[in-house]
């Protein structure tokens, strides 16, 4: 059996059938493109010819057309199916092909497999359910992949904001392993409603955020303290080059109703607008002040799991 993990690595609606879609995933650089009939499909990103990006490519009913030499491959398999100038006894080598991913495409998200073995569980936007209307985007964060996870666990008021709420550590849970995610809840007050002293304060909220081991899929949630979702979001995480991570994500508002919500929280509602926002930039400062705490945590749950793969016990 071999490893590796499905990677959500787009957004469905940013991957058309008229242009190449370049993305990087865990470093490693992708084209994604559809056919005609509408199927997605991941390369590498390196023509097997000259070793030169094929994303700046054209699409063709045979598939990705290299843009220096003019091959063209075959989006399932990689293969070079057409070399253009070939004398009629000419065939294509077989050998020229370039590395195809295998890719599923479900929750608004394109996913690729990157592993040595057959793709195995669940998709990670599987436990993803949107309900109305979805609020998506999608950045390059100036920040290293593994750091923004710590980040998402230790002071996630520098990664993402909820208008006309406060994200607080004056209520903050024990980290719990769940499956492949570690959990942490926080508390959260409502802006404008006179919070008094911390050591009294009052919690209306949640921001729960499960942050994976692996890396990849990143679920919020923020709710009311009896646990009624208010808002989720889905964040698709990678490492893109040069020690930036790359962000897809989706979210809603769900339909309960939102106790103490401020004027400004409802207006938005009314307005359609969207109810948390996924920071496009983050502020260094802000992140070298955090306290590492909750994070520390995801170093030892993953060393647990290496451990539980590997099949020791401990007693
Ligand atoms: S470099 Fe791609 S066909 Fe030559």
């Amino acid at each position: 059996m071999g490893d590796g993990q499905w990677w959500a690595v787009s957004l469905t609606e940013a991957v058309g059938n008229n242009k190449p879609l370049s993305v990087v995933c865990e470093g490693e650089e992708l084209v994604l493109f559809r056919n005609a009939a509408g199927r997605a499909f991941a390369l590498e990103d390196r023509c097997p010819h000259r070793r030169v990006p094929l994303s700046p490519g054209v699409l063709t009913p045979g598939g990705l057309q290299c843009p220096y030499h003019g091959w063209t491959f075959d989006g399932a398999s990689g293969v070079c199916r057409e070399i253009p100038n070939l004398h009629a006894d000419e065939r294509v080598p077989s050998r020229h092909a370039a590395r195809a991913f295998l890719v599923a495409e479900a929750d608004g998200f394109i996913h690729v497999w990157r592993g040595s073995g057959a793709p195995t569980g669940v998709l990670p936007s599987a436990a993803y359910r949107p309900i109305g209307r979805e609020y998506s985007g999608s950045a390059v964060v100036n920040i290293v992949h593994g750091t923004y996870l710590e980040t998402m666990l230790d002071g996630p008021e520098c990664l993402l904001a909820f208008p006309g709420v406060t994200i607080t550590d004056f209520f903050l849970g024990d980290p719990r392993r769940e499956g492949e995610h570690l959990v942490l809840d926080r508390g959260g007050v409502w802006k404008g409603k006179g919070i008094g002293p911390a050591f009294v304060r009052d919690h209306p909220l949640v921001l729960r955020t499960r942050v994976p081991l692996a890396g990849g899929a990143i679920f919020v949630e923020l709710l009311t303290a009896a646990e009624v979702p208010l808002v989720t979001i889905f964040i698709a995480s990678t490492a893109n080059r040069r020690g930036t991570t790359s962000l897809n994500w989706r979210g809603f508002r769900h339909a309960h109703h939102a106790p103490g919500a401020p004027f400004a929280w409802r207006l938005r509602r009314t307005a359609g607008r969207a109810p948390f926002e996924v920071l496009p930039e983050v502020k260094g400062k802000s992140i070298a002040a955090l306290r590492v705490a909750p994070s520390l945590e995801l170093a030892t749950s993953r060393m647990r799991q290496g451990a539980e793969c590997r099949g020791e016990h401990n007693e």
